[in-house]
């Protein structure tokens, strides 16, 4: 940096000033900036999460999407709405007829944590699910033009997550992406993970491929900014690929809204809105007096659990007594 009149200021000088370095590392295709220029290195910091995303080819996506939106809510009661399916049955009863509660896998994998979304028909529903419900509700989802193929593969005797995996491998390989090394459940389930301490990213091959990442709004603890990215292949290996620009919306815009408005409808949408249509309450509640603390499931809330732990540990190691 130029000082004018730098013989007045000889500690400065001496100091060669310049702008403030920070860490920066990049994984998986994201840049990861780290202000704490002490911090451990970025792969000691993901540890155990870094190899699970060998196998998704995240360099090989780009953001077809980007909202960014305010929500009701401090940013941590919004990430912890995402990794478990617990409420599957009852905030999201239309995609029950694929998508379990109880038979979810969740790992914690040192400060992050895993979720495997169990696709198959919740024991939770008041209904019964056929064969034919159940695939035709999921590829309305995930895989609209491959309908008729699915059908006629249960015509033909196929059994429903076998013409499932069958359909989505071919439908990346179509695309020129070929994931022959990965069994069928990879196609299947939908795996997300908690990447510590504020997005959630669904990566598996069985998912749309959102990365959720939510951010303090200012000092405001009762709201937090919300970001979606919708992290997809490109139709074409070979083509060029571009980052679709961020698109921000005000408190009150809904998913469904704010999706319509940047890029045209998804089915993400309405599930997304769903997921946040009780952050408003919740916020309230954990601020109620009378409310006695937050009891999570022992096993279906654990990567909640996980989460808070080490959040603590964090806030212990940081907490320095203010001269
Ligand atoms: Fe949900």
């Amino acid at each position: 940096l130029e000082i004018v009149n730098d013989w007045d200021f000889p500690e400065t000088r001496a100091q060669n000033p310049c702008l403030p370095e920070f860490l920066l590392e990049t994984w998986q295709g994201f840049v990861f900036i780290n202000l704490d220029t002490d911090a451990a290195p970025l792969s000691e910091f993901l540890g155990p999460l870094e190899p699970e995303f060998d196998r998704y080819a995240m360099e090989s996506r780009y953001r077809a999407a980007g909202i960014r939106m305010v929500l009701p809510c401090n940013w941590k009661v919004a990430a912890a709405s995402f990794p478990e399916t617990y409420h599957v049955p009852w905030t999201h009863p239309q995609i029950g007829s694929w998508v379990s509660d109880v038979d979810s896998t969740l790992i914690p994998l040192g400060l992050h944590g895993k979720c495997v979304n169990a696709r198959r028909p919740s024991p939770n529903n008041a209904f019964e699910v056929d064969d034919e419900t159940y695939l035709a509700e999921q590829l309305g989802f995930l895989n609209r033009e491959a309908m008729d193929t699915a059908m006629e593969g249960l015509e033909n005797g196929f059994g429903a997550r076998e013409i499932l995996a069958q359909v989505q491998r071919q439908r990346f390989l179509d695309k020129g992406f070929d994931f022959a090394d990965c069994p069928n459940d990879e196609f299947v389930d939908g795996k997300g993970y908690w990447i510590f301490p504020n997005a959630i990213a669904y990566v598996g091959l069985g998912t749309a491929g959102h990365v959720l990442r939510f951010l303090p709004n200012g000092r405001d603890p009762n709201t937090c900014v919300a970001e979606l990215w919708l992290m997809t292949f490109p139709d074409d290996a070979n083509a060029p690929m571009a980052n679709v620009p961020m698109s921000s919306y005000p408190l009150g815009t809904s998913v469904t809204e704010a999706f319509e408005d940047s890029h045209g409808f998804h089915p993400l949408g309405p599930v997304l809105d769903q997921d946040l249509s009780n952050l408003e309450s919740i916020q309230r509640g954990l601020q109620s007096a009378h409310y006695p603390g937050v009891s999570f499931g022992l096993y279906q809330e654990s990567l909640i659990r996980n989460f808070e732990e080490a959040l603590d540990g964090y806030l212990e190691r940081f907490d320095k007594p203010s001269r």
